[in-house]
């Protein structure tokens, strides 16, 4: 009964996935796959915005900063946290929970801390270049190691 459970979701998950089933992925029932695209695109489109707003944020601050930039400040921490709560449902639902998902977790959260942080320092016109570097690096080895993960686009 077990087997025949699994080879059912291995058939769902190329369905779903074009692919065969992945060690990192949760048994996916075919009632799960609409949550499962709605959270990777909820997901993808928190960051997308984030990334926008942190060069809107950064660019304000770069010519003196002032009330609009603290409130698009105000919405970009708001849009941490629907990037944090839509990998954290991602996390919790769906993904096996192996050395693989935690990194990419921990990458996400620091990733964030590292955009706060070059802002920051950026609005007490600190130095920045080494708050960037790290910062580029963080996000392409999230990036890289998302799209390297099961859900949704698997492009590595
Ligand atoms: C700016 C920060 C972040 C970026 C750029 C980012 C990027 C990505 C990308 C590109 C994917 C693959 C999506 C897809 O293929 O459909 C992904 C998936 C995921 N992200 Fe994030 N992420 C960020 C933050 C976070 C945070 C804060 C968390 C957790 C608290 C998180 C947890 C996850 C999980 C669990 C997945 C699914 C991985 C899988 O396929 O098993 N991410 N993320």
């Amino acid at each position: 009964m077990i087997s025949a459970f699994v080879a059912k979701n291995i058939q769902y998950s190329h369905l779903l996935f074009n692919r065969p089933f992945h060690a990192n992925m949760k048994a996916i029932h075919m009632t799960k796959q609409g949550e499962i695209c709605m959270t990777t695109h909820w997901h993808i489109t928190a960051w997308l915005i984030t990334l926008i707003l942190v060069v809107v944020v950064y660019a304000q601050y770069s010519r003196g900063g002032g009330k609009g930039a603290k409130i698009t400040h105000m919405i970009l921490r708001v849009l941490y946290l629907l990037v944090i709560l839509t990998g954290v449902e991602l996390f919790y639902r769906f993904t096996i929970w192996n050395g693989e998902s935690i990194a990419k977790v921990v990458l996400g959260v620091l990733t964030i801390g590292l955009m706060e942080m070059l802002l920051i320092r950026k609005k007490k016109a600190k130095s920045v270049t080494g708050m960037w570097v790290g910062f580029i690096i963080v996000l392409l080895l999230t990036l890289a190691l998302g799209l390297r993960l099961p859900l949704g686009f698997k492009i590595f």
